[in-house]
Protein backbone atom coordinates (compact mmCIF):
# COMPACT_ATOMS: atom_id res chain seq x y z
CA UNK A 1 0.00 0.00 0.00
CA UNK A 2 2.42 2.27 1.12
CA UNK A 3 4.54 1.61 -2.49
CA UNK A 4 1.57 2.40 -4.23
CA UNK A 5 1.02 5.38 -2.22
CA UNK A 6 4.69 6.71 -3.36
CA UNK A 7 4.58 5.89 -6.70
CA UNK A 8 1.57 7.35 -7.48
CA UNK A 9 3.06 11.19 -5.34
CA UNK A 10 6.20 10.50 -7.85
CA UNK A 11 3.59 9.91 -11.08
CA UNK A 12 2.31 13.23 -10.19
CA UNK A 13 4.94 14.92 -9.08
CA UNK A 14 6.86 14.23 -12.74
CA UNK A 15 3.99 15.81 -13.98
CA UNK A 16 4.52 19.07 -12.20
CA UNK A 17 7.81 19.36 -14.22
CA UNK A 18 7.17 20.90 -17.61
CA UNK A 19 10.20 21.62 -19.09
CA UNK A 20 11.71 18.13 -18.28
CA UNK A 21 11.67 15.86 -21.02
CA UNK A 22 9.28 12.77 -20.09
CA UNK A 23 11.79 9.65 -19.48
CA UNK A 24 10.28 7.05 -21.99
CA UNK A 25 8.83 3.68 -20.52
CA UNK A 26 10.76 1.01 -21.60
CA UNK A 27 9.53 0.41 -25.17
CA UNK A 28 9.08 -3.63 -24.68
CA UNK A 29 9.48 -5.41 -28.24
CA UNK A 30 8.13 -9.04 -28.58
CA UNK A 31 10.13 -11.82 -29.05
CA UNK A 32 9.18 -12.80 -32.57
CA UNK A 33 10.50 -8.98 -33.64
CA UNK A 34 13.44 -9.18 -31.79
CA UNK A 35 14.94 -12.32 -33.28
CA UNK A 36 13.72 -10.97 -37.06
CA UNK A 37 16.43 -11.63 -39.40
CA UNK A 38 18.07 -8.86 -41.22
CA UNK A 39 17.88 -10.35 -44.74
CA UNK A 40 20.12 -7.25 -46.32
CA UNK A 41 23.87 -7.17 -46.78
CA UNK A 42 25.26 -4.32 -44.43
CA UNK A 43 28.74 -4.42 -45.81
CA UNK A 44 26.86 -3.01 -49.08
CA UNK A 45 28.41 0.16 -49.41
CA UNK A 46 25.90 1.31 -51.84
CA UNK A 47 23.07 0.47 -49.68
CA UNK A 48 24.72 2.04 -46.49
CA UNK A 49 25.10 5.30 -48.96
CA UNK A 50 21.54 4.86 -49.64
CA UNK A 51 20.62 4.20 -45.77
CA UNK A 52 22.17 7.59 -45.01
CA UNK A 53 20.18 9.34 -47.68
CA UNK A 54 16.68 8.07 -46.25
CA UNK A 55 18.06 8.55 -42.66
CA UNK A 56 18.61 12.37 -43.35
CA UNK A 57 15.45 12.53 -45.19
CA UNK A 58 13.20 11.20 -42.59
CA UNK A 59 14.71 10.89 -39.16
CA UNK A 60 17.60 13.60 -39.10
CA UNK A 61 15.56 16.72 -37.88
CA UNK A 62 14.69 14.49 -34.99
CA UNK A 63 17.60 12.25 -34.01
CA UNK A 64 20.23 14.89 -35.40
CA UNK A 65 23.09 14.23 -38.05
CA UNK A 66 25.07 11.60 -35.64
CA UNK A 67 21.46 10.28 -33.89
CA UNK A 68 22.62 12.14 -30.73
CA UNK A 69 18.77 13.32 -30.49
CA UNK A 70 19.89 16.43 -30.96
CA UNK A 71 17.70 17.51 -34.62
CA UNK A 72 16.03 20.90 -35.25
CA UNK A 73 12.56 19.49 -34.49
CA UNK A 74 13.68 17.58 -30.43
CA UNK A 75 13.49 20.54 -29.14
CA UNK A 76 9.42 20.85 -29.88
CA UNK A 77 8.97 17.41 -28.32
CA UNK A 78 7.61 16.10 -25.11
CA UNK A 79 9.99 12.95 -24.97
CA UNK A 80 13.26 12.40 -24.58
CA UNK A 81 15.38 10.80 -27.72
CA UNK A 82 17.53 7.78 -27.18
CA UNK A 83 21.04 8.81 -28.57
CA UNK A 84 22.32 6.39 -31.19
CA UNK A 85 25.87 6.19 -30.69
CA UNK A 86 25.66 4.74 -26.72
CA UNK A 87 25.84 0.93 -26.53
CA UNK A 88 22.81 0.71 -24.68
CA UNK A 89 21.07 1.43 -27.96
CA UNK A 90 23.46 -0.33 -30.09
CA UNK A 91 23.04 -3.40 -27.73
CA UNK A 92 19.42 -3.87 -29.04
CA UNK A 93 18.70 -6.50 -32.25
CA UNK A 94 18.67 -5.76 -35.44
CA UNK A 95 14.94 -7.10 -35.02
CA UNK A 96 14.46 -4.76 -32.11
CA UNK A 97 15.17 -1.75 -34.20
CA UNK A 98 13.10 -3.02 -36.96
CA UNK A 99 10.40 -2.72 -35.31
CA UNK A 100 10.55 0.57 -33.56
CA UNK A 101 10.95 2.32 -37.17
CA UNK A 102 8.40 0.35 -38.31
CA UNK A 103 5.61 0.36 -35.81
CA UNK A 104 6.80 4.09 -34.13
CA UNK A 105 5.35 5.37 -30.04
CA UNK A 106 4.27 8.10 -29.34
CA UNK A 107 5.67 11.03 -30.89
CA UNK A 108 7.86 8.78 -32.76
CA UNK A 109 6.34 8.21 -36.29
CA UNK A 110 5.69 4.69 -37.37
CA UNK A 111 7.34 4.50 -40.97
CA UNK A 112 5.39 0.98 -42.60
CA UNK A 113 2.98 3.70 -44.16
CA UNK A 114 5.76 6.33 -44.67
CA UNK A 115 7.99 3.48 -46.31
CA UNK A 116 6.79 0.05 -47.37
CA UNK A 117 9.23 -1.26 -48.62
CA UNK A 118 10.62 -3.69 -45.59
CA UNK A 119 14.41 -3.31 -47.55
CA UNK A 120 14.53 0.57 -46.81
CA UNK A 121 13.76 0.40 -43.23
CA UNK A 122 16.43 -2.70 -42.88
CA UNK A 123 18.94 -0.46 -44.60
CA UNK A 124 18.40 2.57 -41.94
CA UNK A 125 18.75 -0.06 -39.55
CA UNK A 126 21.77 -0.70 -41.00
CA UNK A 127 23.04 2.74 -41.43
CA UNK A 128 21.98 3.41 -37.82
CA UNK A 129 25.03 0.72 -36.69
CA UNK A 130 27.53 3.58 -38.35
CA UNK A 131 26.40 5.73 -35.54
CA UNK A 132 27.85 3.81 -33.02
CA UNK A 133 30.38 6.16 -31.02
CA UNK A 134 34.16 4.12 -31.51
C1 LIG B 1 9.13 13.56 -35.05
C2 LIG B 1 10.42 13.17 -34.51
C3 LIG B 1 11.01 11.85 -34.91
C4 LIG B 1 11.28 11.39 -36.19
C5 LIG B 1 11.03 12.11 -37.51
C6 LIG B 1 11.89 10.09 -36.03
N1 LIG B 1 11.98 9.76 -34.70
FE1 LIG B 1 12.74 8.05 -33.93
N2 LIG B 1 12.21 8.61 -32.07
C7 LIG B 1 11.62 9.81 -31.75
C8 LIG B 1 11.30 9.82 -30.34
C9 LIG B 1 10.63 10.96 -29.58
C10 LIG B 1 11.71 8.57 -29.82
C11 LIG B 1 11.52 8.04 -28.39
C12 LIG B 1 10.15 7.40 -28.37
C13 LIG B 1 9.77 6.71 -27.09
O1 LIG B 1 10.64 6.13 -26.42
O2 LIG B 1 8.58 6.68 -26.78
C14 LIG B 1 12.27 7.84 -30.94
C15 LIG B 1 12.77 6.55 -30.84
C16 LIG B 1 13.38 5.87 -31.88
C17 LIG B 1 13.96 4.55 -31.78
C18 LIG B 1 13.96 3.68 -30.54
C19 LIG B 1 15.14 3.97 -29.68
C20 LIG B 1 15.23 3.06 -28.47
O3 LIG B 1 16.34 2.71 -28.08
O4 LIG B 1 14.17 2.69 -27.93
C21 LIG B 1 14.49 4.25 -32.99
C22 LIG B 1 15.22 2.98 -33.38
C23 LIG B 1 14.21 5.37 -33.86
N3 LIG B 1 13.53 6.34 -33.15
C24 LIG B 1 14.59 5.44 -35.17
C25 LIG B 1 14.13 6.41 -36.06
C26 LIG B 1 14.37 6.35 -37.48
C27 LIG B 1 15.22 5.33 -38.17
C28 LIG B 1 13.70 7.42 -38.02
C29 LIG B 1 13.56 7.76 -39.49
C30 LIG B 1 13.12 6.69 -40.38
C31 LIG B 1 13.07 8.14 -36.93
N4 LIG B 1 13.35 7.50 -35.76
C32 LIG B 1 12.33 9.30 -37.07
C33 LIG B 1 11.36 10.86 -32.62
C34 LIG B 1 11.45 10.80 -33.99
Amino acid sequence: MLFVLISLLLHIHSNFIPSDKMQSEEWIVPDSAKSLENPTDKEDQDDLAYGLTLYNQHCKSCHGKKGLGDGSAAKNLQTHIPDFSQAKFQLQTDGSLFHKISNGRNEMPEFVRKMPDDEDRWLIVNYLRTLEEK
